[in-house]
């Protein structure tokens, strides 16, 4: 039975559950948010997981109107702050990956002091993705490797980048079935799960029965079985 050690989610809809409630898009990403802390407690208290990456903000998030990329700092921000004492409750380790060098002082200390304060934790290591695209994840690695003389191998790229696990499984909530500039390089043998759930309806019951079908799934990496 194949284990789910790392799960990577891209939480989308969260715009589309509010508009068809009549309500503000950002409405929708306080949901979202809520729903992403059930997840991670969920992945915190389940043995087999041992990494969770959330996408919740992409390189490309920024053409966005502005008022929604201010609404997504602060939430982001306030989320950072409610975060570290759920980390700390349940043995979590926080990471951020993409380049967080863009965002304001207060924001990049309130992720500094999060990953700082949970750099013990030794559970479940919940890595954010914050200004992230893989694209630009792969050419900063590359740009840093640069230096070295000689060929790149595959170990020298794979440790250059902000996430260095393979993904086991990838879910993407909303509808759309593309992968968005979401760890690339690491879902090479991903396995890939869909669904039309808005984020805000997401649920861990959801979350579990696509563990349990990734579970039975005949993973093969390229080889034969
Ligand atoms: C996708 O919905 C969500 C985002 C682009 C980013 C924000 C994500 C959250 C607020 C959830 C959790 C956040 C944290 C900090 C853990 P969308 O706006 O693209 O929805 P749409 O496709 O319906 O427009």
């Amino acid at each position: 039975m194949n284990k789910a050690k790392h799960i990577a989610i891209i939480m989308d809809g969260n715009g589309r559950w509010a508009k068809q409630r009549g309500k503000k898009r950002v409405r929708g990403h306080e949901v979202g948010v809520k729903v992403a802390k059930e997840v991670v407690t969920y992945c915190a208290n389940n043995e087999n997981v041992e990494r969770l990456t959330l996408y919740a903000f992409s390189t490309e998030n920024w053409k966005r109107p502005r008022l929604e990329v201010d609404f997504l700092m602060k939430l982001l921000e306030k989320y950072l702050k409610e975060e570290l004492q759920v980390c700390l409750e349940n043995n979590v380790k926080f990471e951020a990956i993409g380049d967080i060098s863009i965002f304001s002082k207060s924001l990049q200390e309130a992720i500094l002091r999060v990953e700082e304060e949970t750099a013990k934790c030794d559970g479940l290591v919940q890595s954010l993705a914050l200004n992230y695209g893989a694209q630009d994840e792969i050419l900063r690695a590359v740009n840093s490797l640069k230096k070295d003389a000689g060929n790149i191998t595959f170990e020298m790229l794979n440790n250059a980048l902000d996430s260095k696990q393979n993904v086991d499984l990838l879910i993407r909530t909303g509808g759309d079935k593309r992968l968005s500039n979401f760890l690339l390089w690491q879902s090479a043998y991903a396995e890939l799960f869909f669904t039309d759930t808005l984020w805000p309806d997401f649920t861990c019951k959801e979350l579990e029965k696509i563990i349990q079908k990734f579970k039975k799934v005949e993973r093969r990496f390229g080889g034969l079985k």
